[in-house]
Formats: structure tokens, sequence, C-alpha cells
């Protein structure tokens, strides 16, 4: 019986073969020209102007919040953070000292509930929003990025399960003034464990290039080298090993960069793939009864898996085990409403998020990959709208 999973790998026969070979040359394994040209290479796909190629989305996350730090003119540490996000969507805030103030998710996106980012926004002043594409579906850009301009914050953008998405033709993750991709199995594409930050503001990414190499500033341009190390009086001999900010080790290797390469030669047959599937789940599924989808105007939704709401916790249930039955995986949308999850309950104490908790208590995920036919998401739906409210 055929099994229909939630993820599938992305990296294929094809792509192993090419790192063979590359291996059999002999290469610099970690980081070095490979991770700067897979970075361009990015940079030049998504239509931003720098790319920094790190070991996962969270870290990637982890140095946006960083980096924010880093550039020393915050306003202040609010940082306004989606209630249905990831675990590492938040937990940089906590552990940089941010002050997090979460925010309910939107009836049609899952994201920002615009309404309430605007009265926190009145509320809170945050210095910072950092807004989840949730499972690939865009927030509306417009309205998000018409308060920050009404609010002076910075936004940051989470794309970590959203790459090729677009919103008004434009790909999420150029909006914010930093943005993360994760290129974990089962994502749109995959480097094994890896990640993207991006921004088109240079400054920022010579912060970037620092925190995510232990605080020096080996990789910076040379006189951008020297500049820092003149106005910190380095001594010539130690100048390499002079720390500037206090930094991580997130680097990618060039082994992940070059499986990056290869993976990204099919970033768009895989985008269109996603999005052809998506799209026939929306067709399938939407304005059915005892169900709720995602929905964002003017958007090309590259899921990396769609997601759907029941109309309760026990049709959900039921749901779940009829997919079973047919061998489909399923599971709850990413985290949930994050204020459950222990981390946030013990420091924040439980608050109210009508709309996160529908989400977490009866909503659940069906397979999409590039591998999964226009007739298996048939055959998913079929299964899906057999199990009655
Ligand atoms: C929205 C979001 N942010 C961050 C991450 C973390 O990415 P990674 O698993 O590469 O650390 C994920 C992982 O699925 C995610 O869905």
């Amino acid at each position: 019986m055929k099994s229909y999973l939630l993820a599938e790998r992305t990296i294929d026969k094809a792509d192993l073969t090419d790192l063979k070979d590359w291996l059999e040359t002999d290469p610099w394994l970690t980081q070095g020209p490979l991770v700067r040209q897979f970075e361009a290479a990015w940079a030049a796909w998504l239509g931003r102007k720098h790319a920094l190629f790190v070991n996962s989305g969270s870290s990637a996350n982890l140095l946006m919040y960083a980096a924010l730090l880093a550039q020393k003119d915050l306003p202040n540490r609010k940082v306004i953070v989606p209630a249905v996000s990831w675990a590492t969507t938040v937990a940089p805030a906590i552990q940089l000292g941010f002050e997090p103030i979460m925010c309910d998710a939107d009836p049609q996106t899952f994201g920002l509930d615009l309404t309430e980012l605007e009265a926190l926004c009145q509320k809170h002043k945050p210095a910072t929003v950092i807004a989840v594409h949730v499972l690939g579906t865009p927030n509306d850009m417009e309205r998000l990025c018409d308060l920050r301009r009404r609010y002076g914050f910075v936004l940051l953008e989470d794309a970590c399960a959203a790459t090729g998405s677009r919103w008004d033709g434009a790909h999420v993750g150029t909006f914010g003034e930093l943005s993360s991709f994760s290129f974990f199995y089962g994502h749109h594409l995959s480097t094994i464990e890896g990640g993207m930050v991006t921004t088109d503001d240079e400054a920022t990414h010579d912060l970037l290039l620092q925190l995510r190499s232990h605080g020096w500033a080996k990789d910076l341009a040379p006189e951008k080298g020297d500049a820092l190390a003149r106005q910190a009086g380095a001594i010539p001999f130690n100048k390499p090993f002079t720390f500037y900010l206090p930094g991580f080790n997130v680097r990618g290797t060039d082994l992940q960069a070059r499986i990056g390469l290869s993976q990204l030669k099919k970033a768009d047959h895989v985008v269109a793939r996603r999005a052809e599937n998506h799209r026939r789940y929306q067709e399938r599924l939407g304005g059915q009864a005892g169900f709720q989808i995602q929905h964002c105007p003017r958007s090309i939704t590259s899921s990396i898996s769609f997601c759907a709401l029941a109309s309760s916790p026990a049709h959900r249930e039921r749901i779940g085990a009829a997919m079973a039955a047919q061998r489909i995986e399923t599971r709850p949308i990413g985290g949930g409403n994050m204020s459950r999850q222990p981390f946030w309950a013990e420091r924040y104490g439980a608050a109210v998020f009508p709309m996160a908790d529908r989400i977490h208590q009866t909503g659940f995920q069906l397979p999409n990959h590039p591998g999964l036919s226009l007739t298996d998401v048939d055959f998913i739906c079929d299964t899906v709208l057999a199990v009655t409210e």
C-alpha cells in the first residue's frame, strides 16, 4: 500500500553523484569559496543584495536578532512575536534579552493578526516585529509594511518554511530588513542542515559576517577589517584573533554549499510543483463545510505542507484516524500556539489567543512535496472530506 509522507527527501541521487564527484577532487570542506558562491546564487535567485549561509534556520533567526543588538541603535528591546510560529522564532528573543510580546494569529493567513498588531504597536511601541509566513502562506505584506511605515519598527521575516512563496510578485523574505530561510530535511531545498539570512543593507551584512564567526573580522573585506583593527588599537600580530562582537560559530560548510548549489538548480521546479499542489488543495478543501483553510490575497503559496482546521478537536481526531488508515501522514500545524509551549508558559504565563488556540486544537497538516501528484492530492482530499463533522 502506498504511503503519503508529509515530506520527502529533496537531496536526490543526482545531488549525491555531484557531491561524490566533487569530493573526489579533494576539495576544501569547511566554510570557503563554495559558501560564498551559494550565498551569491541565493541572493540573486531571491532578489536580495546579501545572503549569509549558516548551519540552520534557527541559527538564521538567532543572527537576525543578534544583528539588531549589534547595530546598537534599537530604541527598545520589545519584539512582537507571532503566537503561531516555531520555537526558534521566539527562543532567540528570550536568550538575547529581548522582551517578547505575543500576537494572535490572523484567521486567514494564520500569520500575525494585523489588527491586533496595530493595537500592540500603539500600546508598547515595539522596536521590532518578527513575522512568520506560516507553512509558506504569506502575511498580507501591504498591510504589514504599512504598519511598519506608520509605527517605525524593524521587520524581521521568518521565511524558513516559505521558500519561493510570493506576495504581489515579490518573494517573501525580501520585505523585512532581515529575513531567514531553512534548508532542513523536507523543506523546499535542503543542505542536510542549513539556513540563510538575507538583507539589503551592507552594514548589517558586515555585522552578520562577524556574528556568524566568533565575532572576528576575518570574513569582512580587508579594508573594513583594517579599519576595525585601527579603531580597536589591535596589535598587528594579534589582529586576526581580535573579537569585535560577542559572536557565535554558526557557519555553514562548503560541503553543504555544494549540495545547496546543486539543489538551487531545481528551485523553480520545486516551487512550481508545491504551488500547484497547494492550489489544488485550496480548490478541493476551500469552502467545504467543517473545514477552514489558509488564504492570502495577491499571493502564490509554495507551501511546505498544506494546512487546514477541522470543526473540532474530535473531528480532527477522526480525520487523523482516517488518514492513518490510508497511510497518509499528518501532524499538528507547526508548533501550534507557542504560548502553550512550556518554554513560554513557564516564563510569561498562559494568555488567551483565540485563533492560535483554534489552530492548536483543530489544525492539521497535509502532505505537499514535488513528488506528490495532483492525483495524490485528490486522493488525500477525498480521504479527508469523507470524514464528516
Ligand atoms: C517557521 C520556522 N522557523 C524556523 C525553523 C527552524 O529551522 P531549522 O530546522 O532549519 O533550524 C523552522 C523549522 O521548521 C520553521 O518552520
